[in-house]
């Protein structure tokens, strides 16, 4: 099945999101907390609360490996449904593995290539993040990325990570994004607010409700 996570750290909207069903999931970035600001620990306290068992992912913000292990370890405390998002860089191999023999369940972020990706497989993380926006942003196809990312996982039997299609810019990259096979889409919070309107369905409102009022019935059913 194809998930939807929410794309932000802001509460209000993940509230809102999550309330009508169609939510899965939060991913969070050093970014998008910085823009939320505040009581970073409460604030990511009470994202976790409120999304119950569904994952959350945050990243981690130090740049050694020996730090960001640390900082892993400590930021799976924050709640029972983290995730722990890691940038893929040759130099933590060591630490995702470390890691994931530890039971923590990792979201590989800033992922660009296949290569990268099976990299990740290999070592068995739960979720690895392709960007698409950001890949398109420097001319380089990142839908293609993500078929050949599915492709593989499927050739060499790689189920046990998920794929989360990020960067998500407009309803181009989630039409691709599906068309890939994605297992997951994480969907800022602009994007979700305009993808279900069409001009054709806000027309077919109006007029079906025109003619149905030169029926004159004031009550129905
Ligand atoms: C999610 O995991 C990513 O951090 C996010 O999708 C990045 O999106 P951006 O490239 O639009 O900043």
């Amino acid at each position: 099945m194809m998930k939807i996570f929410l794309d932000t750290a802001n509460l209000n909207d993940i509230k809102k999101w999550n309330d009508t069903g169609i939510v899965s999931g939060v991913t969070t970035n050093p970014s998008h907390l910085s823009k939320e600001g505040g009581n970073i620990m409460k604030l990511l306290s009470d994202i976790c609360l409120l999304m119950s068992d569904k994952p959350v992912s945050v990243e981690v913000t130090q740049t050694t490996p020996e730090d960001v292990y640390k900082q892993a370890k400590k930021i799976i405390t924050i709640a029972p449904n983290i995730v722990v998002k890691i940038p893929c860089h040759k130099d933590y191999l060591t630490i995702i593995k470390r890691l994931i023999e530890e039971g923590v369940p990792l979201n590989i972020t800033l992922i660009f290539t296949l290569v990268q990706s099976l990299f990740m497989c290999k070592l068995g993380v739960r979720y690895i993040s392709p960007f698409i926006g950001r890949a398109d942003d420097i001319g380089i196809d990142g839908s293609l990325v993500l078929h050949e990312i599915r492709e593989m996982i499927d050739l060499y039997g790689f189920e046990k990570t998920k794929i989360i299609a990020a960067s998500i810019r407009h309803v181009r990259h989630l039409h691709e994004a599906i068309n890939a096979g994605s297992d997951i889409v994480t969907l800022p919070i602009s994007l979700l607010e305009t993808v279900l309107s069409h001009p054709l369905t806000d027309h077919g409102i109006t007029k079906f409700l025109d003619d149905w009022k030169k029926l004159g019935i004031t009550q129905f059913p």
